[in-house]
């Protein structure tokens, strides 16, 4: 019997279910394969004791509209930054790689699939590079992968986000405000771009194009020109005014290498004050909304899609590779191509000139 593992990395994503249960199913098909899923990541593998899973048909049955994911996930540490205490009490990291890779062989594992983001296919490239037979799932609603026209999980983060901006705009226009509606997407736009889009906001602030704030009170003040009036802004939590920072903070947990954003609205709100702007203005983060829950159908179809891609690419021994939509198919790329650079929103494409046509402001 040969043996692909599985596993989910990073923070979760809605599909993220739906992907394991299209593997296995994908698997089933074939008699000699049997498919085992690693908890938590890699940590499932680097703990002792292993922290492994059968996962045959039973334990995907109507895995597909869960939220979240059966076999856990975590966006800290990882083999090459292994968490280890001092006895002064601070953490170093451990590059446990070589040890995991040889535990892989020691439990049978002749192919690893990799359902992750930035970080994990980063780290699923680096383990390429040291003769691991791993592949890569492109996952996170940020979309910030590039070498796919989409990621799983990003569109029901725009159907969470673009419900937001729905609800907020009948207490706006009741109560005559601004409201702002901090998004997620790390360093890049996307959710932001298309719920401002799909939700009818007048401002959209992206980290990709900065802003200045005075120009945002210009459009705030026409819409207020008769005394009363309502806006929505939409704003990526990365999203900076021109010279300025992103509203960010270390986070101190064990293990965790990214900067945490969060905060920008609150920032603009202030900004908008101090430039003169005299309305009300309330802002919203919606968080951890954006991951959580069933995924909408689209990223399920895609979920399925590369979930039964991926194992074929084990078939085929596609290692090194990662599974990507290029509208109208499912292809195969080098993992180099995904994470060479971020995906962001370029200035000039059509969905920008879209909220401009729309009569959409960037702050710029
Ligand atoms: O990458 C997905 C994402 O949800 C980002 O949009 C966000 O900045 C980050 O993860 C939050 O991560 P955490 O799980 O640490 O809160």
């Amino acid at each position: 019997m040969k043996r692909v593992l599985v596993l989910t990395g990073g923070g979760d994503c809605p599909g993220l279910n739906a992907v394991i249960r299209a593997i296995v199913k994908r698997a089933s098909k074939e008699r000699d394969w049997e498919v085992v899923g690693s908890i938590e990541s890699f940590n499932g593998i680097l703990r002792e004791p292993t922290e492994i899973r059968i996962l045959d048909e039973k334990a995907v049955a109507g895995i597909h509209i869960q939220g979240g994911t059966i076999i856990e996930t975590t966006n800290k540490g990882g083999p090459f930054a292994w968490p280890v205490k001092n006895t002064d009490g601070t953490w170093s990291a451990v590059d446990r790689s070589d040890e995991m890779i040889r535990k892989l062989q020691y439990l049978g594992i002749d192919a690893v699939i990799s359902i992750g983001g930035d970080g994990s296919q980063h780290i699923a490239h680096k383990l390429f590079e040291k003769g691991l037979n791993i592949i890569g799932v492109p996952k996170t609603i940020d979309n910030d992968l590039m070498a796919t026209d989409f990621t799983f999980g990003f569109q029901t983060a725009v159907q969470v986000a673009t419900e937001a901006v729905d609800k907020l705009v009948t207490t706006a226009t009741s109560h005559n405000r601004v409201l702002i509606l901090e998004v997620m997407g790390r360093f890049t736009g996307w959710i932001a771009l298309h719920a401002a889009i799909a939700g009818g906001a007048e401002v959209c602030l992206i980290p990709e194009i900065p802003y200045d704030v005075n120009k945002i009170v210009e459009r705030l003040q026409k819409r207020y020109s008769r005394g009363k009036g309502h806006a929505i802004i939409v704003v990526a939590e990365g999203a900076t005014p021109i010279n300025g920072t992103v509203s960010a903070k270390k986070n101190e947990e064990v293990g965790y290498a990214n900067l945490q954003l969060g905060g920008v609205s609150s920032t603009l709100a202030l900004q908008l004050k101090e430039a003169g702007f005299e309305g009300d203005i309330r802002q919203t983060i919606l968080g951890h909304l954006q991951r959580g829950g069933i995924p909408i159908a689209y990223d399920r179809i895609l979920a399925a899609q590369y979930g039964v891609k991926a194992f074929e690419m084990v078939l085929a021994k596609r290692f090194g590779e990662m599974v990507a939509y290029r509208h109208p198919d499912i292809i195969s790329v080098p993992l180099t191509e995904a994470v060479n650079r971020p995906n962001l929103v370029d200035a000039t494409c059509n969905m920008v000139q879209t909220a401009r046509g729309l009569g959409i402001s960037f702050g710029d």
